[in-house]
Parts: structure tokens; sequence; C-alpha cells
């Protein structure tokens, strides 16, 4: 069996904060953001969370594909940035929307979460155990952003995306995933007591207050340079690595979406591959970089425009913290046969 998308959603917040105004508060200015970056403006959450966000998106995915929630056996939530460490936002989705056969689970693969959330429900659906599934990537980053540093504030914005995958008669879908933890140093977000030395150690009898000091915020910090090599290097090899898979060469595919980190990152990795510029669409531009939300707003955003045609091949590709990074190979399948 295979699960082929028969639906996508999406839902960004209200709060439209652009280059201009983060000059108003930081040392930088739209020429240098929208030069190094493609970035033009970001949402943010203010009244919505990552869970009230990924909950939108998962009502129009379901909407989207005709499929009830109480028809849900597995939900997946990639994010790095619930509104609770416990429980998942996956569990609150599940009671928001009433999937209550679902079973339900967060994953922590940061900008390539949804494609890891992608090979998880692949890989349910293919043993039998699953044949309806939400895959939703749903961020808040700026919550986990230094809004001093000026590196790293301009780069993220909210939002999340989701599709629904129903399970056909099919093999295995092609898809390639790495990581390497080896190099996870240059990305990071520690917890709040990183600076204590991790989270602390309670005994009976120990002074929470004490065990505490040394608590602040966790922060992204990031050595930009280091991820864009990354990026520009490994995503290329990974795309031609997934095509050998599935037998198809660069010209037959139609559109490659990527992980939307930065509009020089995506044109590098076109350019190593000698792909054609035109196929790998973006939307930084309006979102910035909503790490595991970007690839499945993207895509919903390409299917209500009407940009997706029945039978078009598709790469989907992330990259990110972990390291980590993957692609999945896709024929377009939206409507019931
Ligand atoms: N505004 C103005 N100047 C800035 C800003 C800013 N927001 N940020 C940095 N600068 C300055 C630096 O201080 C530096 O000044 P200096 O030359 O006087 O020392 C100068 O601009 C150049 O800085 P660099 O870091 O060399 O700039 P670079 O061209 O590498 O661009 C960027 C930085 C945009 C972060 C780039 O490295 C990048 O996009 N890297 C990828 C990072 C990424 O995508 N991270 C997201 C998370 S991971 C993921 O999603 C995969």
């Amino acid at each position: 069996m295979v699960g082929v998308i028969r639906g996508t959603g999406a839902c960004l917040p209200e709060t439209i904060v652009d280059n201009e105004d983060l000059a108003g508060i930081m040392d930088t200015s739209d020429e240098w953001i929208r030069e190094r970056t493609g970035i033009a403006r970001r949402r943010l959450i203010r009244e919505e969370t990552t869970v009230s966000m990924a909950v939108r998106a998962a009502e129009r995915a379901l909407e989207d594909a005709g499929v009830g929630a109480e028809e849900i056996d597995l939900i997946l939530v990639s994010t790095v940035s619930s509104n609770t460490v416990l429980p998942s936002t996956a569990c609150a989705v599940q009671e928001q929307i009433g999937a209550d056969s679902a079973v339900c689970f967060d994953l922590n693969a940061a900008c390539t979460g949804f494609l890891f959330g992608l090979s998880t429900a692949q890989t349910y659906i293919y043993a039998g155990a699953a044949k309806h599934v939400l895959v939703i990537g749903a961020e808040s980053l700026s919550g986990l952003v230094n809004w001093e540093d000026r590196s790293t504030a301009i780069l993220f914005g909210d939002g999340a995306g989701a599709v629904v995958l129903c399970a056909r008669e099919g093999d295995f879908p092609p898809l390639v995933m790495h990581s390497d933890g080896g190099r996870g140093r240059v990305l990071t977000c520690g917890s709040p007591f990183e600076g204590a030395g991790g989270y602390p150690a309670q005994s009976p009898g120990s002074s929470a207050a004490k065990d505490r000091e040394g608590a602040r915020a966790p922060f992204i910090r990031m050595d930009g340079q280091e991820i864009f090599r990354f990026a520009v290097r490994q995503v290329p090899g990974c795309i031609e690595e997934l095509l050998e898979k599935c037998g198809r060469s660069l010209e037959e595919i139609d559109l490659f979406l990527l992980h939307q980190a930065n509009a020089r990152i995506v044109e590098g990795i076109a350019r190593r591959l000698r792909a054609d510029p035109a196929k790998f669409p973006m939307n930084l531009a309006e979102y910035g970089n909503t790490s595991s939300a970007s690839i499945p707003i993207l895509l919903d955003e390409l299917n209500r425009g009407g940009r997706l045609r029945e039978g078009m091949r598709l790469v989907l590709a992330g990259f990110g913290a972990g390291l980590s990074w993957g692609a999945a190979y896709l024929e377009w399948q939206k409507e019931r046969s």
C-alpha cells in the first residue's frame, strides 16, 4: 500500500511584520534582508498558537480531501515549538478536530520534519497500520528567536501546513532520509536549563528554585554560513539519490518543492543540479522560514492556486537542524480514480 495526498491545508497568523518593521527595532534594513535571503515579510503569532494553527491547517486539509476526522487513524505533527511539552500538539489536534480513532504523536526533525512525517506516514500505510493519515508541520519559531540577534531574527516566520494521505494499492514510495548528529552544533536551540548544564536532576527534598538557577529562555543559534554550505552541497546529492531510486531523470520532474529557508539556497541548489530555476517555486518572500511548515504551506498554495495537474511529478526536499535532510518523490494524484 502507498499513501496518496488527497488534501492540503495551511494556516498563517494574521499579523504581518515586514522588513521595515524589523529595521525599526534592530540594526538591519529591508535591502540587506531581501538581498541576502529573499524575505520581504513574515507572519507572527499574536492570538494564534502552534496548536491553533495546526488545527486550522488540519481542518482545511480534511475538507479539501473530503475525509472526515473520524476516519483518520494517525496524526503526526512535526514541530519544535509545541504549546506545551506535554501533551503533544498531535493529541491536542486530535481532541479539537474530533479524530477519536487516531493514534497521535509529535516528531522533532526541525526543518526536515515534514519529510520525516511523510516517511513515517508512508511506513505506517505500507505496513497496513493506517489508511488515512494527517501529516502536519506547525511552528511558532518567533518564540524561540532572540529578537536582539539580527542574524537569526530576520529569517523566521510562524505558520502551519497539513496534508491528508489516503492508502491505495501500490509499492513503497521513493524516499531518501539522512541524519548527521556529528554536525548538530551548527544549528541549536537549548533547553531553558542549558546554562545550568541541562534539565536539573530533581531529588527528594532538593530546592527546585535553586536547581533552576541559570535557567533562561532558549534561543535558536546558528552558524549561518555553515548551514548555507551544508544545504547547497547536501541537498542536490540527496535529490540525485532519490531520482536514481525512482528511475526518473531531472528533466522529468515538473516541480521541486524545497524547504523555504533562503532564496539564495534554493537558487544555489537549482544551479548545482543544473535544473530550470522556474521549477523551484518559492513563497518565502511572504512568510520567511517557517521550518517544518514551509513545504506543506507551499504545497497548499500551489494546490489551491491550481498549479498542480493530475500526474505531475514532484520532488519535495527538506534540510535543517540535526543535521538532517531528505527528499521524497510523488506523482500528484489528488482525484480519486
Ligand atoms: N542586517 C544587517 N546586517 C547583518 C544582518 C542583518 N539582519 N545579519 C548579519 N549582518 C551583518 C553581519 O554582522 C556581517 O557584518 P560584518 O561583515 O561587518 O561582520 C555581514 O552582515 C555579513 O554577515 P554574514 O553572516 O556573512 O552574511 P551572509 O551572507 O552569510 O548571510 C544569512 C547571513 C542570511 C544568515 C545566511 O548565512 C543564511 O541564510 N544562512 C542559512 C541559514 C538558515 O537558513 N538558517 C535557518 C535555519 S536552518 C534551516 O532552515 C535549514
